[in-house]
């Protein structure tokens, strides 16, 4: 069995924690929010972000980032990315020796654009680095927490790597893990998924129905594709649990913050009453600015990330937009 730190006790990690556990692993969640950290350690539940279902006993907390770091040689990050890069500053004040990192943020550095493994080997002192794998696919933590069914998928480009934690994670009851290698193309595909989150939740706020949903996930498979092809991953992993099965499950699931803030964005909040009415990260707001710079270097054809951008950043209407794609020019599929 293993020791295992988890860097963000918010309802991934708290779900994950859960799994770590009812695998009898050991586990230290570290979180900064003291009142979440003592609730964990004093009534094994986190309500605020998960209302139902209980941490295992092999799960303490802690907020001293020390601890957490010299508990294990395996950390798992799983932190908003717009705190990433302060909390890995921190990470590489105080680490002493070797660690595996796996992370299961999704999303793009804010700013820099740049995935969440190049951020790590950015800051991280690399002899101190002793792999990199993203866990990653469609998964709710709401499901995972109550142990329904779920699939994702470990993806390194050390083999050895991959195979090791899905060997942790896997649960023959209620948590299915894959391997994969590409890198790239998953970390894009989980990070560029919450943007077309937010585009189907703007059309349940519109009142709009299953046939316009359905059309979103198809071009959106498409505008993934050219974006992650061109962004250097592999076209096969659009079709995986990373690619396909995270889009529709972000898509059409109400637990999803970015449909959720979608719905509200259709309403008429704007991008900062959104965020502020939820208590959970809504990591496809800024990646929307990511992806659509991206786009617009490598001059690729993306008009639903248009569509969204222009809804958040430039005030245009949700209605106007869909109306906007409705009308582009017409073209083969
Ligand atoms: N919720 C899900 O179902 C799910 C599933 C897969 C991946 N993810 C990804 O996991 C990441 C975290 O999402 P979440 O849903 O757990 O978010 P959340 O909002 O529920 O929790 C975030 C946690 O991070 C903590 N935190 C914030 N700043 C910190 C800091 N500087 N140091 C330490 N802790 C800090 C907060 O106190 C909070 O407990 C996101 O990138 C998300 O996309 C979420």
């Amino acid at each position: 069995m293993e020791k295992i730190s988890i860097i963000g006790a918010g309802s991934w990690g708290s779900a994950l924690a859960r799994i770590l556990g009812d695998n009898h692993h050991q586990v230290l969640l570290y979180d900064t929010n003291e009142s979440t950290v003592n609730e964990i350690n004093n009534f094994h539940t986190n309500l605020a972000k998960l209302p139902i279902g209980e941490l295992p006993f092999e799960v303490r907390a802690t907020t001293s980032i020390k601890d957490a770091i010299d508990f294990t040689d395996i950390i798992i990050l799983c932190v908003p990315t717009k705190v990433l890069r302060s909390v890995l500053h921190l990470i590489n004040e105080n680490i002493t020796s070797p660690k595996l990192f796996i992370n299961t943020s999704k999303g793009l550095e804010p700013d820099t654009y740049l995935r969440v493994s190049e951020v790590v080997y950015a800051i991280i002192n690399h002899q101190f680095i002793k792999g990199f794998v993203a866990l990653t696919g469609p998964t709710h933590a709401e499901e995972v927490i109550r142990q329904l069914p779920t699939t994702i998928c470990s993806v390194s480009t050390n083999k050895e790597d991959a195979k090791f934690v899905q060997q942790i994670f896997n649960n023959s009851t209620y948590f299915r893990v894959y391997t994969g290698s590409d890198l790239i193309g998953s970390e894009l595909c989980s990070a560029i998924k919450n943007v077309y989150a937010i585009a189907s939740g703007m059309l349940e706020g519109c009142g709009y129905g299953d046939n316009a949903r359905a059309g979103l996930i198809s071009r959106a498979l498409v505008e993934m594709k050219r974006l992650v092809v061109a962004m250097g991953g592999k076209e096969d992993t659009i079709y995986g649990l990373t690619g396909i099965g995270d889009l529709v499950v972000t898509t059409t699931s109400h637990y999803s913050r970015n449909f959720q803030a979608g719905v509200k964005l259709a309403k008429g909040s704007n991008l900062a009453e959104t965020i502020a009415s939820m208590s959970m990260v809504v990591e496809g707001a800024r990646t929307v600015e990511a992806v659509y710079d991206v786009s617009k270097k490598l001059n690729l054809s993306t008009p639903i990330i248009d569509a969204v951008y222009s809804v958040i950043y430039k005030q245009q209407g949700v209605k106007e937009v869909v109306a906007e794609l409705m009308n582009r020019a017409l073209k083969d599929e």
